[in-house]
């Protein structure tokens, strides 16, 4: 079995024996950071850019019932991503360059889902760093760096399948993902 497939063997075992997101996050964020740094990702899987938007992806692993997809990411220098959920839990892990996270949270108990968004923190995401997001997690995404960002980017679930939104950081009014 190649490296890339025993790894999603080894995640599918966690998320197996995991009881709830937050340990699935605990688990998962070192071995993450493991494989990214240790893949030759760049080397070995050809990254499809949107050159307009300078960012570009390719698919690692597609669970084909709709669970976990692992994706090699990359971000041009200014590339930028406004903020937006997933709807289900994520762990970005850098493997060269920076790729800045930074994440954000509705104001209030939950019930009120409106208002200027409340920044947690912002997270430069370089090589051996990893940042885990729970399923409610806000974040955008940016290269504010000098040279093309590359990072592995874990989902729990099909993004496709989900209801997803993006946010004005000034009012919290959601809005349908444009991409
Ligand atoms: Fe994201």
């Amino acid at each position: 079995m190649s490296a890339l497939m025993d790894f999603v063997a080894e995640i599918e075992r966690v998320i197996a024996s995991a009881e709830g997101e937050r340990q699935i996050l605990d688990r998962l964020d070192h071995r993450m950071a493991r494989f990214a740094a240790g893949a030759d990702l760049i080397g070995r899987y050809k990254i499809v850019w949107n050159e307009a938007r300078g960012d570009g992806e390719v698919a690692l692993y597609e669970d084909p019932d709709g669970g976990i997809q692992l994706y090699l990411c990359g971000w041009r220098p200014g590339a930028a991503v406004e903020a937006h959920d997933h709807a289900t839990w994520a762990i970005v892990a850098g493997i060269r360059g920076v790729e800045t996270n930074t994440l954000w949270r509705h104001p209030g108990d939950g019930m009120r889902r409106h208002g200027p968004l409340e920044r947690i923190e912002t997270r430069d995401i370089g090589p051996g760093k990893v940042v885990a997001m729970p399923s409610d997690t806000i974040h955008d995404v940016a290269n504010n760096g000098s040279e093309t960002a590359y990072s592995l980017h874990l989902y729990g679930r099909d993004l496709a399948k989900l209801r997803r939104y993006v946010y004005d950081l000034a009012t919290g009014q959601e809005g349908p993902i444009p991409w």
